[in-house]
């Protein structure tokens, strides 16, 4: 690949800041990073298409492959990682390497804070989801049985390498799913950043510079959350926008449907009930849906049963009581939390909504 359109940050962080660099050679920068004693957790898929990578790393240091499903993003699934780190040797001075998508990243970062009292670790993503969104703001959350990110906290890594290289054997889901992660951080910015993501969109998936730049975008209006409210008390707390319905279609679809595919019709369920609560037009509604079908293409929630839905989103870390709490939308740039009842009107809502045409 050519010159990189993008330029390396820094993200300031409570307990430290850390960098993010845009590599094009991840092999060299393995080697040069990795030190004595470190481990490296990889995705079982990366060790396989990327073989190179692997030789990257010396005898003497660890390597751990892990299947990717969120199930493996769980304490059953990192209890034999913890085994091997502390049977190998590891210790408090070594750090982890993650090279992986989102997952890969929750299994080391979770992993990386609770052992010893927490160790350090650097992270390459290799998703576009990681790349363009997970990779920086610090959580570390895993699945507790079928509920989705419900142990963690915050641990910064200390490096993060981006290496866009690693996108070119992603399937088309996990290319959508990335661009559905992303694309909710531009209704969060402004109008002006949206209408620019559902134009560039089209080229994403050909031209290596637009996406490049999508992702480099995508980081910048996050980092600005995340340093002000690093600990999602408060202005944070807009990322949630497509999430809290997001979540619940992955456990009662038991992840068939991508994160951030999932996080699509998230964004759409918000609209729609935005609209019937009078917050949102609904030509915006209209307008965003536009760009969201694209993403979900092939994907159909329409079976989902409305009251397994609605206890499931009665499980939202965000409720207070028995109230949810919802990010909803009054426009671009205006995404907001609002208290909304778990009541017979929202049942309607949301069977109306699964009896629409989707796609
Ligand atoms: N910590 C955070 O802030 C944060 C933010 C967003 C999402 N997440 C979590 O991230 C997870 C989703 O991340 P994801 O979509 O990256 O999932 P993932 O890590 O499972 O990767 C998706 C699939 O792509 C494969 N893969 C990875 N890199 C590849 C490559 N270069 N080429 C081909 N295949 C490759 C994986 O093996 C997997 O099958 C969810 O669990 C979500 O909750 C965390
Ligand atoms: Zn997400």
């Amino acid at each position: 690949m050519g010159v990189l359109p993008v330029l390396d940050f820094q993200v300031k962080s409570i307990v430290h800041d850390y960098e993010v660099n845009f590599i094009t050679d991840s092999y060299a920068i393995l080697k040069n990073e990795i030190r004595d004693g470190d481990v490296v957790i990889m995705d079982q898929k990366i060790k396989e298409l990327y073989p190179l990578i692997s030789t990257a790393i010396p005898k003497n240091n660890l390597l751990i492959d892990i299947e990717s499903h969120e199930k493996q993003k769980s304490y059953e699934g990192i209890i034999p990682i913890i085994n091997e780190l502390i049977e190998s040797g590891f210790r408090k001075n070594h750090r982890l390497i993650g090279i992986g998508g989102g997952i890969t990243q929750d299994i080391t970062a979770f992993t990386a804070s609770i052992m010893y009292r927490g160790v350090m670790w650097i992270f390459f993503p290799t998703t576009l989801l990681a790349q363009g969104d997970s990779c920086i703001g610090s959580k570390t959350s895993i699945n507790f049985g079928e509920y989705k990110n419900q142990v963690g906290g915050f641990y910064p890594p200390s490096r993060i390498y981006i290496d866009l290289n690693f996108l070119d054997t992603l399937s088309t889901a996990d290319l959508r799913s990335g661009l559905g992660e992303m694309s909710h951080y531009f209704v969060v910015s402004s109008e002006e950043d949206f209408k620019k993501y559902k134009k560039d969109y089209a080229f994403a998936l050909k031209d290596k510079t637009v996406l490049a730049n999508m992702i480099s975008r995508s980081l910048e209006i996050k980092k600005n959350y995340i340093e002000i409210d690093e600990f999602d008390r408060k202005e944070r707390q807009v990322f949630n926008y497509g999430h809290s319905f997001g979540h619940a279609i992955e456990s009662l679809t038991d992840y068939a449907v991508p994160h951030g595919i999932a996080v699509s019709f998230g964004m759409d369920m918000a609209n729609f009930v935005s609209v019937k609560m009078g917050f949102l037009k609904s030509q915006i509604q209209k307008d965003i849906r536009e760009l969201l079908q694209q993403i979900w293409q092939g994907y159909d929630i329409k079976h989902l049963d409305v009251y397994q839905f609605r206890e499931v989103l009665a499980k939202d870390k965000k409720n207070v009581g028995r109230e949810l709490r919802l990010i909803l939308c009054k426009g671009y740039g205006k995404v907001f939390k609002t208290p909304v009842k778990n009541n017979d009107q929202l049942h309607n809502w949301l069977r109306e909504y699964f009896n629409q045409e989707l796609n």
